[in-house]
């Protein structure tokens, strides 16, 4: 990676932006939400988007590369302080609403939305940000468990709510970072830091690159002329589920084993496609089919990322395709509705590539298509989908946008 780069909110403190980033309707719409629960106008409004993932999967928690992009969906948080120390939260997708204390934050069996919402309030004050209580309002269009990382988006504009509440300021990586935390301790799910980086440092028209180990990132443009066509398999499985975290304790387990022949490495982001070669046949055959993922993987994404540059969306394609076989079949993490999207997208020569997006077990795939066949790609997926899988997908012809914003609200 070359470099630290700047974007809107990585060369200063995330406090304030303008109204450029989220869709004025959308605010206009969470503060109406906001009145019609709380009985008056919120002070600010936080918004966060989901993401896809064009290429590096299931390798951020493996101090890996990974190459997401934000997308037209996102979560809005509407927000007003209190006087007492109470969040009170309202999330308009359960049309539920939750209360936690400041001074006793704990993970909840239920709703298990608050979870999002009261880790990332206990990891602000765990950087010593004296939180205020605070009425919130959820809204958003990101699809839930549909692997478009609506929980990050959630705890990303909720952070940003309750920083702007709070007249604090934080780095936008220390905001990620605080993020995933909250997923890590109230969630229980041990997520890398992809889709939160993401949601915070996303830029319209730009994927970014991250190193996942050193954290520095790099916005590379997206060529003109293409669109990202993502279709939800509606197959949920929850990340929670243990597979997920079987997955990190195998790559562990890789790293333990092939330690004894490489010394000093931490992650499988240390290990090279040949060193694997040579010392993989030692590991149990799952875990070295797990381990060839992550290595094959993490190559991948840096010719991607090159490819990319070159704008050669051909190249990238190809290991847009490679990438979901080795998630197929190495990873295992892929299912027979997935592998049926990216079929029926390997058909249509304006496709350059497809493959899962996400953590996979159901989820969304994603299509890198020529804008001028991107609506006929979708539609044929609505079409032929449900014949093939008898389900219906949810198809979106998506477009890349800026990452979190907060919009300070007056009447
Ligand atoms: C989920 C996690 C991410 C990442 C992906 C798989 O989205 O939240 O951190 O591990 O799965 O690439």
């Amino acid at each position: 990676m070359e470099s630290h780069c700047t974007s809107p909110v990585a060369s200063g403190l995330l406090k304030e932006s303008s109204l450029m980033t989220a869709s004025h309707d959308a605010l206009v719409h969470a503060a109406d939400g906001f009145r019609r629960i709380f009985g008056s106008a919120p002070t600010v409004i936080a918004a966060a988007p989901g993401r896809v993932n064009l290429i590096g999967e299931h390798t951020d928690y493996n101090d890996g590369f990974v190459f997401p992009a934000a997308i037209d969906l996102s979560i809005r948080v509407a927000a007003r302080p209190r006087s007492d120390a109470t969040l009170a939260a309202h999330a308009s997708m359960f049309g539920a609403t939750a209360q936690a204390s400041l001074d006793a934050l704990v993970p909840v069996r239920e709703p298990g939305w608050m979870n999002y919402v009261a880790g990332t309030a206990a990891m602000l004050l765990a950087h010593g940000i004296r939180l205020r209580g605070t009425d919130l309002f959820i809204q958003g269009d990101i699809p839930v468990g549909a692997g478009l990382s609506s929980s990050a988006a959630l705890e990303v504009a909720t952070a940003l709510a309750l920083l702007s509440i709070a007249d604090a300021a934080l780095s936008p990586v220390d905001i990620a970072l605080a993020c995933q935390k909250a997923e890590h301790a109230f969630a229980g799910v041990h997520c890398g830091v992809m889709d939160q980086f993401i949601s915070v440092l996303g830029k319209r028209d730009h994927a970014l690159f991250v190193d996942c180990r050193s954290l520095s990132y790099e916005l590379v443009p997206i060529p003109a002329g293409v669109r990202l066509v993502v279709c939800d398999t509606n197959v949920k499985r929850a990340l929670t589920s243990s597979a997920y975290n079987e997955r990190r304790a195998d790559c562990a387990a890789g790293v333990a084993a092939l330690s004894k022949h490489l010394p000093g490495i931490t992650a499988l982001r240390d290990i090279s496609p040949e060193q694997l070669d040579r010392y993989g046949s030692s590991l149990p055959p799952n875990v070295r089919r797990r381990c060839r993922h992550v290595v094959t993987e993490n190559a991948r994404v840096q010719r991607s990322v090159a490819a990319l540059r070159a704008n050669d969306l051909s190249e990238f394609g190809k290991l847009m395709y490679q990438s979901h076989l080795s998630l197929k079949n190495d990873y295992e993490v892929s299912c027979p509705e997935l592998d049926t999207i990216v079929d029926i997208c390997a058909e249509e020569d304006e496709v350059f590539g497809a493959r899962m997006t996400g953590a996979g077990f159901g989820g969304c795939a994603v299509c890198l298509v020529s804008a001028a066949h991107a609506e006929r790609v979708a539609e044929r997926l609505r079409t032929e989908y449900p014949v093939k899988t008898g389900r219906q997908p949810t198809v979106y012809v998506s477009t890349v946008e800026d990452g979190a914003s907060v919009h300070p609200f007056r009447i």
